[in-house]
């Protein structure tokens, strides 16, 4: 992997780069980082990189042109790779580890632009840069502090750099739940004592009790994710279950008539504004609308799933091709081969975590596997994490992205899956 960091201040942000974990994975050239000062691509005597603003107001901006042949420069350094440019922007999706996820499996180079003053000449950012990500809502004075830490968290996952993947894997946000607490010596400090089942050395005990301490502590510290996490396997089911204080439901389901289109509407409402909540920009637009659920039902292709005959979720099923998926920044797992498509995914709030969103799909594919096809295929936000999990876990592959060409999307990306049966 390697990572050129774009910046005016390049001094502040080398030295960090060079450091412990990172610097060592640099000597043995698992990673390169370079920190490139865009103060040497200016075309004008004073080095001047900024400039007052169009239209007024306050501070400076900086011009495209030293940005432009900086980065032009890197490119041409670096030669033909799999690579992504990446504007630090207070304004870009947030960043998190599904995002450094994807930049380490699907790049091996990232240019990170980082801004300064009131940030950059927007004919920049849409010229020449793939994506914009930001550190969290807040503004910092400049990009260095965001591009240090993708480039951390993104280099850390390169293989080799940590003793063992599973040094990652085994940590707060990789499998959509906190980390359990650790401990080091002394067994008591300052009259705080170890818990004792991590003292007594029984392997299988300590794995069940981490299990446990991560989804308690998930649920106390980020309700949100523990509400997403979707349990593995019995037993996590069962803790679950206790912490919720809530039973295994069992569900219903019919394919929605017409006349269902008020509880498709509601279920429709519920997760838009969960969506909201989550900060995804999707379905934020107004749809699904009533004339696009109505049609779904008319076309059977609706299925309204219910617990003890109210509403708690709906899926829809369409086996013609989807004609936004014909263009993919990627490639689908089955070429050009028939596919069934699975849109309209969306559960009741009381019934999140429940168990219901499987079963949802499962039915899905049990259906189109019956109707001869070989795959289903699904989009979702890049931002939306609750259903990439979910899909993941359930055997579907990222195969790229996509552009939905409804109008009523603000952010029409999205990220196109396939399960191969
Ligand atoms: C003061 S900020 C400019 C903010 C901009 N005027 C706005 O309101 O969106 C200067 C630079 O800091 C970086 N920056 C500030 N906050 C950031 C954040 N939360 N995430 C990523 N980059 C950020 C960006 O590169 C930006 O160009």
């Amino acid at each position: 992997m390697r990572i050129d960091i774009l910046t005016l201040f390049p001094e502040a942000v080398q030295p960090m780069m060079d450091a412990s974990i990172l610097g060592r994975a640099a000597k043995k050239g698992l990673i390169e980082i370079n920190c490139v000062q865009i103060r040497d691509f200016t075309d004008n005597k004073q080095q001047q990189v900024d400039d007052y603003p169009y239209g007024g107001g306050w501070g400076c901006v900086m011009m495209a042109q030293p940005l432009k042949s900086c980065l032009d420069w890197v490119t041409a350094q670096a030669g033909p790779r799999k690579r992504r440019v990446i504007y630090m922007s207070p304004q870009g999706a947030r960043f998190d580890q599904g995002h450094a996820r994807r930049l380490v499996s699907e790049y091996d180079h990232l240019v990170l632009v980082c801004g300064h003053y009131e940030g950059v000449d927007e004919r920049f950012i849409e010229a020449c840069c793939d994506e914009e990500l930001s550190l969290g809502d807040f503004v910092l004075t400049g990009g260095e502090i965001p591009a240090m830490a993708i480039a951390d968290s993104v280099c850390r996952m390169v293989p080799g750099v940590l003793s063992d993947p599973a040094c990652y894997m085994g940590e707060s946000h990789w499998d959509g739940l906190l980390e359990y607490p650790q401990y080091t010596r002394p067994d008591v400090w300052e009259g705080l004592a170890v818990p004792e089942v991590l003292r007594e050395g029984k392997h299988r005990e300590i794995e069940a009790w981490r299990r446990e301490q991560q989804l308690i502590r998930t649920q106390e510290r980020r309700p949100d994710m523990f509400a997403a996490y979707v349990p593995q396997t019995a037993e996590e089911q069962r803790i679950v279950d206790r912490l919720t204080g809530r039973e295994k439901l069992t569900y219903d389901c019919r394919p929605a008539a017409e006349s269902d289109v008020e509880a498709l509407l509601a279920i429709a409402a519920e997760a838009s504004e969960y969506l909201r909540q989550c900060g995804v920009d999707q379905w934020q637009g107004g749809f699904p609308d009533r004339e696009t659920l109505l049609g779904d039902a008319a076309a059977g292709g609706c299925w309204l799933f219910t617990h003890d005959g109210a509403p708690a979720g709906m899926i829809c099923l369409y086996t013609a091709p989807e004609p936004d998926y014909d263009a993919i920044d990627g490639a689908w797992r089955t070429g050009g081969a028939p596919y069934a498509t699975i849109h309209r995914a969306a559960v009741k709030a009381a019934y999140r975590g429940r168990g219901l969103a499987d079963e949802m799909f499962q039915l899905c594919e049990d259906l189109a596997l019956g109707r001869g096809y070989g795959s289903v295929r699904v989009d979702t936000h890049p931002d939306n994490q609750v259903m990439r999990r979910l899909l993941e876990r359930r055997g579907y592959v990222l195969c790229g992205q996509i552009v939905l060409s409804r109008s009523t999307e603000p952010d029409p990306r999205r990220l196109g899956y396939e399960k191969v049966f």
